[in-house]
């Protein structure tokens, strides 16, 4: 028996309604991955740096090492798992050679998702930038800019990613 008291949650994941009991302290990408099975979103670092574990969180890609599971009630979680293919972000990663080792792709979409998404104009320094919160020890980087420039032009969240479940 846990010596935290334990929490009723209930958020959205990945399209579905779902519920939860869990610990105050509990991170949500240890919540995603032991509780759901979710094992897309990878845990690199545990201190915030590398992205690995990124999500979106009502529309916005965050570090879900970073975020109390707690913190997600009534919220929208998307993990990879939840991004129904075909995917253009994906594809294009794959067109361009975006990825090797594949584990930091996951935060990879989710950071490209929420860039394309944000209705700027994108070139390729604000693209580096964008992706300054994620770390690839694989690719050099080029493959995903060039990836993620590709898609460049899929204005609506409709066309960049649509959710499983939902
Ligand atoms: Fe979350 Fe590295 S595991 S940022
Ligand atoms: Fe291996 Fe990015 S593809 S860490």
């Amino acid at each position: 028996m846990s010596k935290f008291q334990r929490k009723s949650i209930s958020f959205r994941l990945n399209g579905v309604s779902v519920e939860a009991e869990v610990e105050p302290r509990e991170l949500l990408v240890h919540h995603l991955r032991n509780d759901w099975g979710l094992t897309g979103s990878h845990v690199g670092c545990d201190t915030g740096q590398c992205g690995a574990c990124a999500v979106l969180l009502d529309g916005h890609a965050v570090k879900s090492c970073s975020v109390l599971t707690v913190q997600v009630d009534r919220a929208d979680v998307v993990t990879i798992e939840g991004i129904a293919r075909p995917n253009v972000v994906q594809d294009a990663l794959h067109r361009h050679h975006g990825l090797q080792c594949g584990f930091c792709t996951p935060g990879m979409v989710m950071a490209a998702i929420e860039m394309l998404g944000a209705g700027e104009n994108l070139d390729e320094e604000a693209v580096r930038r964008g992706l300054s919160g994620n770390m690839c020890r694989c690719t050099g980087y080029q493959g995903i800019v060039d990836g993620i420039l590709d898609v460049v032009g899929s204005r609506s969240n409709a066309e960049i990613y649509t959710v499983k479940g939902a």
